[in-house]
């Protein structure tokens, strides 16, 4: 019980995210789009893989798809590429180049097309002297390689931190190419892994990250497979006195890529990584082939009131307010004194097991009193209606799956 009265008072300190983010004015919800790596990740070989291989093509088809699919309404602004994107050498001048056979327009033509059709473009480069793939580095080119961005008309970029040869490096890494890029003068939304790779020998100064960041990776690469999403929920629960205060509009703690519509997810466990993802007011990239994508996990991911809950403005992050007999309740205030609520079940046997959640483990900031309207998101929507302020309910949930609910 103890650790539910600390978690408790934790949690009543969280009404109000913490330190101001990156002032650079943008990112100031969740960034939501696509990402290339976890589904496509370094396929070059566009002779025995043509529709999967990093290429012009596939980066153009995905936009089309954002357009026509009604992936760009539903909030998925950013289309972006990562890793194995460049040439193996800088230009005579000492520009980045696109692969010219991949890319032969290079990538202000895909801007310009991506432009066009309403959308954004996020690309990749890393601090190190190579790419993590092994690509040329932007190490002694940062000032080059952000304006280089600018011109072509990026939006976005992911700056990763392999080849570093110190802690002293990659901290400078991050903060000088967050002062270059802000010196091009255009909006480039900077997302890092500053964390991720300094927390192999410092306790990471958070405060700090968000003043040059407007996202960072906090843990190792997602994959497409249970195991993964709970290691990455278990790893920010734990770590959530750190990462939540650090978290705001214009700032945020990134569990890396959203799965969902790929191969090592149940529909269950497909709703518990939506569901967490919006409770963590993560970025919401997805990685997935969205040519061959089923519908369930389409209007999963295109889901509005879901989708609310990442976006909202007040831009705190969810927290972990209890573990215990293999369920896991997550929350997150919301604009106006509600609260988003999530229950995961974490027994992997058996069906559906019963939670009975009471008010008096929620937020005490929660604005209702005795008029508490309570609609279940997910899996399926449900109102549940107008509760007291002593309300209980007993919500079934399955095997690795999780009831989301908001609280109004
Ligand atoms: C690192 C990053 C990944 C991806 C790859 C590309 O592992 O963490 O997200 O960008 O590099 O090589």
């Amino acid at each position: 019980m103890d650790t539910v009265w600390w978690l408790l008072s934790f949690g009543a300190l969280l009404c109000l995210p913490g330190v101001p983010g990156l002032d650079n004015g943008l990112a100031r919800t969740p960034v939501m789009g696509w990402l290339h790596w976890e589904r496509f990740m370094c396929e070059t070989d566009c002779v025995r893989n043509p529709n999967n291989c990093i290429s012009e093509q596939l980066f153009m088809q995905m936009a089309d798809m954002m357009v026509s699919n009604g992936w760009l309404k539903a909030g998925y602004k950013y289309l972006c590429i990562d890793d194995c994107w460049l040439a193996t050498a800088r230009d005579e001048k000492h520009r980045l180049q696109a692969d010219p056979i991949r890319f032969p327009g290079g990538i202000k033509k895909l801007a310009d097309y991506v432009h066009f059709h309403g959308l954004l473009l996020g690309i990749y480069q890393d601090l190190g002297i190579k790419t993590c793939a092994g690509y040329p580095g932007s190490q002694g080119f940062y000032e080059l390689d952000a304006q280089t961005f600018a011109d072509w008309g990026v939006d976005l970029l992911k700056f990763d931190g392999c080849y570093y040869e110190n802690l002293e490096q990659l901290e400078e890494g991050y903060r000088n190419m967050s002062i270059a890029l802000n010196r091009t003068g255009r909006n480039i939304v900077y997302s890092c892994e500053w964390p991720l790779y300094a927390r192999r020998f410092t306790k990471v100064n958070y405060t700090q990250v968000a003043e040059y960041c407007n996202s960072w990776r906090n843990f190792d690469d997602i994959q497409d497979s249970w195991t993964s999403i709970k290691m990455v929920l278990d790893f920010t629960a734990a770590l959530q006195e750190q990462l939540v205060p650090a978290a705001g509009p214009g700032a945020w703690n990134d569990p890396d890529m959203l799965v969902i519509g790929n191969f090592g997810l149940s529909w269950d466990q497909e709703v518990t990584q939506m569901a967490l993802w919006s409770i963590m007011a993560a970025p919401l990239l997805m990685s997935n082939d969205l040519r061959d994508i089923n519908p369930r996990s389409t209007a999963l991911l295109q889901n509005q009131e879901v989708i609310a809950i990442n976006q909202d403005p007040l831009g705190a992050q969810g927290y972990r307010v209890f573990k215990g007999d293999n369920f896991d309740l997550w929350e997150k205030p919301l604009t106006g004194g509600s609260l988003a609520v999530s229950v995961t079940n974490r027994q992997e046997i058996g069906g559906a097991r019963q939670f009975l959640l009471s008010r008096g483990i929620l937020w005490k900031g929660l604005a209702c009193k005795n008029k508490c309207y309570i609609t279940q998101l997910l899996p399926r929507r449900y109102e549940y209606g107008y509760f007291n302020e002593t309300f209980s309910l007993l919500l079934p949930v399955n095997p690795s799956g999780t009831v989301l609910l908001r609280v109004d």
